[in-house]
């Protein structure tokens, strides 16, 4: 399963094209099945169905986590670094970690939580949100993380698309020097949820919580009740691991849903080859693990793996902008995998910061989450992996998983914004509007996929007719990635960001419509259109132009900005926020009504000396009143 050269990267990637079965299934042997499948892979995009090893059965912590016991028991598993630097931190060996998901998976047991049953996980970055996914995969669970920085409304939306029955919280959460009420924000958004039964509320702050009497339980004071004792659940391949929201171009965030087999071949292939992941490295993962980095990355792959996860609670700048090289130097980190927004903010404060620190034990540097940009790269490359580290811009999706275009760590030519070449088994095609291949090197298209690899999505959660439209129905007999994409003379591929209306700020894909409908629930918002433009930290920020129904004053003007935010804030989460807000009189609209967003990206990317043909318009007198307000 183990690449070690570029040979044998090209004979993979050969096989794994010509024939995918023998590959997968030699792959899949490497795991710890109950029952070993019949068949490898059965599929069709139209349906869309696709599954893999078909009649397998197993259990994925017995393969994180059981499996390891005998050799690497006593080695850590999970290293936790918390928010404040000066608070002890936690190390979990594998024995330690089987135990107390064991005993946690007995907790859900015991509040009446049962195979197939949903759970809600919103939780700081502590050990215990892991243990709590785990628990979960343990019982046959299926989890749904919801990242902290959720508002009630979307935890509500999504625990009533699901039908949670339980819910695991804490009582609060430390950010840097922010004390975050999860355990509030989690009553919020109980009150609209009738399918919920139980909370189960971790302490963490020790911020005064409400506890409703025979509905919220103490983890700590459940613990007590428990043995270590919970066999692992017997689990068919395509029984449902986890479901992960996220947004598209249209409507509420969709539950993309994973199952145990694939997934986990997937996730820990891609972790092992990718990194080029060593015995006792100590992979440190800067996502959170409410994203699907955070799954595949911090938790499955890396412990599939038997690695060393590190788990860090805070945020890059707390208590200074060093912080991620504090921790690299304290627990010795090899691999470091952060996001270019991250690199982009700390770039600002200068290498003076980054001197100070020794970061000899680094060996291989990722990015994920969106384009890196050639000045991040290089500095990236420069200041922190002194040139002597690879770098693998690994480009992914929720959907797909795990990576499927990626340099191998000192294996693949590395080229600055490139994500370059395709993992085995992942089969790329550039296609035109018109979903006609784009053939041939030095050319770009819409990226989407030819064939199935073992992580992809299998259905967006009770509404499969969503996932056929939103993934298989744009190209058929192809899967749409909704990324835009360039393939150059070596046949490189590089990113080149969303062609739908999905926005990537600071690595978080928001929809455009989604922030629209938040903005319009605020009173006196007539109507709303929301585009991405480019913003130095942010990769792209929100600009909204919004229509009041009456004309506003400066003062106001400023007051119903605030108000605005906070109303996002409120129904999506704070990372949804416009970073600009300009209030217009009319937007660009087509005869048939279809607002011209071309015209408004421009202007908010403050090029409006060609917005091309504006003949169509409605009102063509809107634009000059927008160009003439534009911020
Ligand atoms: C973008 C995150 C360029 C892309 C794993 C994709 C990237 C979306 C890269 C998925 C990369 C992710 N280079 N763009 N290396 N990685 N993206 O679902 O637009 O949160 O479609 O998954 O992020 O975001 P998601």
């Amino acid at each position: 399963m183990r690449i070690r050269s570029f040979e044998e990267y090209q004979a993979a990637y050969q096989k794994s094209v010509e024939d995918p079965e023998a590959f997968w299934a030699e792959v899949a042997q490497h795991f710890q099945w109950r029952k070993p499948w019949t068949k490898t892979l059965q599929w069709n995009f139209e349906e869309p169905s696709i599954k893999w090893f078909v009649g397998g059965k197993l259990n994925i912590t017995e393969n994180c986590l059981d499996r390891h016991l005998a050799e690497r028991g006593d080695q850590p598993a999970i290293i936790w670094e918390p928010n404040d630097p000066n608070e002890a931190g936690t190390t979990l060996t594998y024995r330690m970690l089987h135990d107390q998901v064991c005993r946690f998976a007995n907790v859900l047991k015991r509040n009446g939580v049962v195979k197939g049953d949903r759970v809600c996980i919103y939780m700081p970055m502590v050990p215990e949100l892991a243990i709590a996914v785990l628990a979960c995969a343990r019982i046959g669970a299926v989890h749904s993380v919801v990242f902290g920085g959720f508002s009630a409304q979307s935890i509500a939306d999504r625990i009533n698309d699901a039908q949670c029955k339980v819910v695991v919280t804490a009582d609060g959460s430390y950010r840097g020097n922010k004390e975050v009420p999860l355990k509030n924000t989690v009553d919020d958004a109980l009150i609209a949820c009738p399918s919920v039964k139980r909370v189960i509320v971790m302490t963490r702050t020790r911020t005064p919580v409400s506890m409703i009497k025979g509905r919220d339980v103490w983890w700590e004071q459940e613990l007590k009740q428990v043995t270590a004792d919970c066999p692992a659940e017997e689990m068919d391949a395509e029984d449902m691991l986890f479901i992960l929201y996220t947004s598209g171009s249209t409507g509420k965030p969709k539950g993309v849903v994973h199952t145990c087999g694939g997934y986990m071949v997937y996730a820990a292939y891609t972790f092992q080859n990718v990194f080029q992941y060593e015995n006792n490295q100590v992979h440190f993962c800067t996502a959170d693990i409410g994203w699907i980095t955070g799954h595949s990355y911090i938790v499955y792959g890396p412990l599939a793996c038997g690695a060393t996860s590190l788990i860090f609670e805070g945020v890059p700048t707390y208590p200074d902008a060093g912080r991620f090289w504090d921790i690299t130097d304290k627990h010795n980190v090899n691999i470091l995998y952060t996001a270019p927004t991250a690199i982009r903010s700390l770039m600002g404060f200068g290498t003076d910061v980054v001197a100070k620190h020794d970061l000899s034990s680094l060996q291989v540097l990722g990015s994920v989450g969106e384009p890196i940009n050639a000045e991040a790269w290089h500095w990236y490359d420069d200041n922190i992996g002194k040139n002597r580290c690879p770098i693998v811009d690994t480009w992914w999706q929720t959907e797909t998983g795990g990576i499927l275009i990626s340099p191998l760590a000192g294996i693949t030519k590395t080229k600055p914004t490139f994500a370059t070449l395709p993992l085995p088994g992942v089969q790329p095609i550039l296609v035109d509007e018109n979903g006609k291949e784009i053939e041939g090197n030095g050319v770009s298209g819409n990226l989407c996929m030819k064939f199935p690899w073992p992580g992809i999505l299998r259905t967006t959660y009770g509404d499969h007719e969503r996932c056929r439209q939103t993934y298989f129905a744009t190209y058929p007999g192809l899967y749409f990635t909704g990324d835009g994409c360039l393939r150059d003379e070596d046949g490189y591929y590089r990113i080149t960001g969303r062609v739908d209306d999905v926005l990537n700020v600071s690595g978080h894909r928001i929809g455009t419509a989604e922030v629209e409908n938040a903005i319009n629930m605020h009173t006196g918002v007539v109507e709303s259109a929301v585009v991405g433009y480019p913003h130095d930290i942010k990769g792209q920020g929100i600009y909204a132009y919004v229509i009041t129904e009456h004309e506003l004053d400066d003062k106001d003007a400023d007051l119903t900005k605030r108000d605005i935010n906070a109303t996002v804030s409120r129904v999506i989460g704070p990372i949804a926020k416009p970073d600009k807000i300009q209030f217009v009189s009319g937007l660009p609209k087509t005869r048939s009504g279809k607002i011209m967003r071309r015209i408004l990206r421009k202007i908010a990317e403050g090029d409006t000396s060609n917005l091309g043909d504006t003949t169509t318009l409605l009102d063509p007198a809107v634009v000059e009143d927008i160009k003439a307000g534009a911020l």
